[in-house]
This record gives C-alpha cells, sequence and structure tokens, in this order.
C-alpha cells in the first residue's frame, strides 16, 4: 500500500469521525467496565472510514474484534492497513472473490465469539455452526441488511436460530437515515460517477419500492427523470401510485427505460426474458444487497463485454441492443461510489453499539442478578427504548429541540379520549 493510500484513508477516518458525533462519544456516556468489556466481537463489515470509528469505538467499550469484509468491492484498502494496526483488532481478508468471501467469514468464526456485527447473515449462522462455539457461547448478533433478516427469520421459522438477533434495519432511525437517504443519494452518487448521465427528461425504472426503492425514486425525480416503478407488493405499488409515480410490470416498462436500478432484495429481477425487449443503450444498476437482481451471467453468456467507463461495461445482445451493466451489478452505491455518507452510517452504527450492549448486559450468567431484559432465540426488532436514544441524541447533535409534554398531557394521551367535558368529543363519547 502506498505512503499516499494511508495518508488518504487517515484524513477519510478523521473526517468521518467528526461527522459521527453519536458513535465516537459513546465511550464516554459508557464507561468500562461494562456490558463490552473482554468481549469477542466477530464482524463482516463493509471495511470503510465508518467502519473504522465503529470499531475504534467498539475497542473504547472494552472489546475485541475479529473482522472480515461484507463484500471485497467496497473494501478501501488504506482502511484495512489502519484497521490492522489497531490493537485488538484482527482483520481477515480472503482472495476478492465468492470463494475468499467465504473463506474469511469461516475463518473468522472459527475462533468463536460473545457477539456477532453481520451485513448478510452469512458469519451468524457460521459461528452459530462452529463447534461449540470454540468454547465461547454467541450471546448474539446484530444484522444489518433487511435480505440478512430474512434469511434469519427462515432460519428461525425453521427452529435453526439458536440466539437472540436484533434487526437493525426494523429500526426507525435506520431506515430513516440509511435505507432512505443513505441509499437514496448515494446510489445516484454511484449512477452519476459510472454513467455521467443527463438525468433529466430519462425514464428511469426502479424495481422494488421498499424503503431504498422510496430513496432511490424520490432522488432520480428530483433530478428530473420520470420515474417508473416495477413491484410485486399491492400496498407498495398502491404507495408508488399514490406518491404519482407510474407503476408497470417490468416486462412492459424495461421497453421504455433508458435506466434501471434494482432494489428488491430479489433475484431475478432483469433476466433474458426482459432484456431481449431492452431499448438500445439501457443502463442497469443494482442497489439491493447481493448481486443476483440482475442475471449478469447471462449479460456475460453473450460476449466478452466492453468496458465504457470505469465501472460500466457494455454487453450486445443477439438482437443487436447494446445494454451497459454498472458495477458487474453488484451492489451499486459501494462498489462505484463510497457508500453512505458518516453522518448516516453514525446513526446506524450508534443503534448497532446500543443494542451490542443490551445483548452483552443480557448476558444469561449475570442478567438473572442485574434483572436486566434476557432476550430468546430469533430475529428481535430493535428495542423502542434504543429507538428513542438514538434519535434524541441525532436531534441533540443537530440541535433541535422537542417539546416535553406536561403532565396532564401525559395522563391525557395515557387514557382512553381523556376526560371528556359534556357536550364535546360526543360522538367518541358514545
Ligand atoms: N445499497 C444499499 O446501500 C442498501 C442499503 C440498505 C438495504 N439494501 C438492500 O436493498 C434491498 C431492498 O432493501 P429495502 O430495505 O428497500 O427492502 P424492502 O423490503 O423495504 O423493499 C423491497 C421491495 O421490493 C419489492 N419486491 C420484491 N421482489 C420484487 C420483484 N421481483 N419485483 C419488484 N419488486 C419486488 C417488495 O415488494 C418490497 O416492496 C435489500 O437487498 C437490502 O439488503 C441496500
Amino acid at each position: 500500500m502506498p505512503a499516499s493510500g494511508r495518508v488518504e484513508a487517515i484524513g477519510r477516518i478523521a473526517s468521518a469521525r467528526r461527522d459521527m458525533p453519536l458513535v465516537a462519544g459513546m465511550p464516554s456516556c459508557h464507561p468500562a467496565p461494562g456490558p463490552l468489556s473482554g468481549r469477542v466481537i466477530a464482524a463482516c463489515v463493509h471495511l470503510t472510514p465508518e467502519t473504522v470509528v465503529l470499531v475504534e469505538t467498539l475497542r473504547g467499550l472494552g472489546a475485541r474484534l475479529r473482522l472480515c469484509a461484507a463484500n471485497p468491492l467496497s473494501t478501501q484498502d488504506g482502511v484495512a492497513s489502519h484497521l490492522r494496526r489497531l490493537p485488538g483488532v484482527e482483520v481477515i481478508l480472503g482472495t476478492a472473490d465468492w470463494d475468499g468471501y467465504r473463506w474469511a467469514v469461516e475463518e473468522v468464526a472459527s475462533q468463536g465469539a460473545d457477539l456477532v456485527i453481520d451485513d448478510g447473515a452469512d458469519l451468524i449462522l457460521a459461528v452459530q455452526a462452529s463447534p461449540d462455539h470454540a468454547g465461547r457461547p454467541l450471546l448474539g448478533a446484530c444484522e444489518s441488511t433487511s435480505t440478512g433478516a430474512l434469511r434469519l427469520q427462515a432460519a428461525q421459522d425453521s427452529g435453526s436460530l439458536g440466539v437472540p438477533v436484533f434487526a437493525i434495519t426494523r429500526s426507525a432511525a435506520k431506515r430513516l437515515y440509511d435505507d432512505l437517504h443513505g441509499t437514496g443519494q448515494s446510489v445516484l452518487d454511484a449512477l452519476l460517477r459510472t454513467t455521467n448521465l443527463l438525468l433529466a427528461g430519462r425514464v428511469a425504472v426502479v424495481a422494488g419500492y421498499g424503503t431504498c426503492g422510496r430513496g432511490i425514486a424520490s432522488r432520480l425525480r428530483a433530478l428530473g427523470a420520470q420515474v417508473v416503478v416495477t413491484e410485486i407488493s399491492p400496498q407498495a405499488a398502491l404507495e408508488a401510485s399514490l406518491d404519482g409515480l407510474a407503476v408497470r410490470p417490468m416486462a412492459e416498462a424495461i421497453g421504455d427505460a433508458d435506466l434501471v436500478v434494482t432494489a428488491t432484495g430479489s433475484r431475478d429481477v432483469l433476466t433474458e426474458q426482459h432484456l431481449i425487449r431492452a431499448k438500445n443503450g439501457v443502463i442497469l444498476a443494482n442497489a439491493g444487497h447481493f448481486d443476483v437482481e440482475i442475471d449478469v451471467d447471462w449479460l456475460r453468456g453473450t460476449g466478452p463485454g466492453t468496458a465504457v467507463r470505469p465501472g460500466l461495461v457494455s454487453y450486445s445482445l443477439p438482437s443487436g441492443q447494446d445494454v451497459l451493466l454498472a458495477a458487474e451489478g453488484r451492489v451499486v452505491n459501494l462498489a462505484a461510489a463510497e457508500g453512505h455518507p458518516p453522518a448516516v452510517m453514525d446513526v446506524t452504527f450508534a443503534t448497532v453499539a446500543l443494542c451490542l450492549l443490551e445483548l452483552g448486559a443480557a448476558d444469561p450468567k449475570t442478567s438473572a442478578t442485574t434483572g436486566l431484559q434476557h432476550y430468546s432465540a430469533g430475529v428481535h426488532s430493535v428495542p423502542a427504548h434504543i429507538d428513542t436514544t438514538v434519535a434524541r441524541l441525532a436531534l441533540v447533535h443537530a440541535g433541535v429541540a422537542l417539546d416535553v409534554p406536561t403532565n396532564a398531557q401525559q395522563a391525557y394521551l395515557r387514557t382512553w379520549g381523556g376526560p371528556v367535558r359534556a357536550g364535546t368529543n360526543r360522538d367518541h363519547a358514545e
């Protein structure tokens, strides 16, 4: 790694630290020894400057960490070498392919852990499956993606999830900051970097109108694109429609699209049957967690492809049209841009850190004596008190003050309808 790469990484880490006051300030709010003192945390995460800030905080809270990369394309080399220099932190990197990823996950899992932070559920399942958890009973985990939460829910339904897992996407603050605003903005950043496309007047198809899809669609629209949504959920399709967007099946929408962004968390959203109908020059990008939303293998089977710009490859279909694929169909804002800005990751990682503190405090060995809540095996939403704490901290740092309900207001809200005076609110009183 050239010295300039390390200097750049250090600059980015310092900037992330400045923009992540919630996470960076956490050790001073939770003085050691605390629930994370002496704990081993295994983590499968994107190796970015923001992750360094989380790692520093968890170290400050007393934990040791073993890390692997959730996605080799999002790994920033300067960051990985900075993390390697931190005491109490081990970074295990495999080759930049699926086998290398699996190897690194298994390697991290093989030593067991008290707690896991994951981005896709592979590490949680691997630590759980490692023989006797290498002598460390796993207390619980945090899963950052909705796809990972779905996989863990499936494991729970089949009776094979043995630990409590907090689904970080099921947190109001995370969905707002990370999925809606963070993904929305950084996907657009990646699209502009890879394509340099003028979006105004273009037809942009967004597959999936969940939280990520809504963020992407709103920004495409703000830049003048005509947004069309494809959906399988009646509620999400209705929401898109009421938001003023066209909703069409992909097989129809693809013919008019200048750009398609997938954000479904599913697979085979764009396959041969759609792509043969695509307009010449259509650009495809994926914002979903896994690179299975676009049938990249089929595209690659059409020929070698031509690099058009960094991160953009053009494939010529047998029918003569060119189809351009961004970032090899991998999660585009991480593979072709910088992922979420630090301020977004601050909220997500503050939620992760508070969840780990909660799980550490809920250790069955000690929680019986402390009387703290014990969490059963299974996928849990982020506890409401953690969500509230994160929102309050974010507001404090943003300099936003709230009204405080009076005692009378609190009493009124606790009682159905409150005291009803004669002649008022009759309909409700009857
Ligand atoms: N790029 C990022 O930075 C980032 C950030 C967070 C989440 N994600 C990933 O993005 C994906 C979506 O996340 P989300 O939080 O918006 O999920 P979500 O569950 O809120 O929304 C997904 C939507 O896609 C729809 N859908 C499913 N299959 C479809 C199909 N075949 N065609 C059209 N629509 C379909 C669903 O009905 C749903 O409305 C997941 O893979 C998630 O892990 C990416």
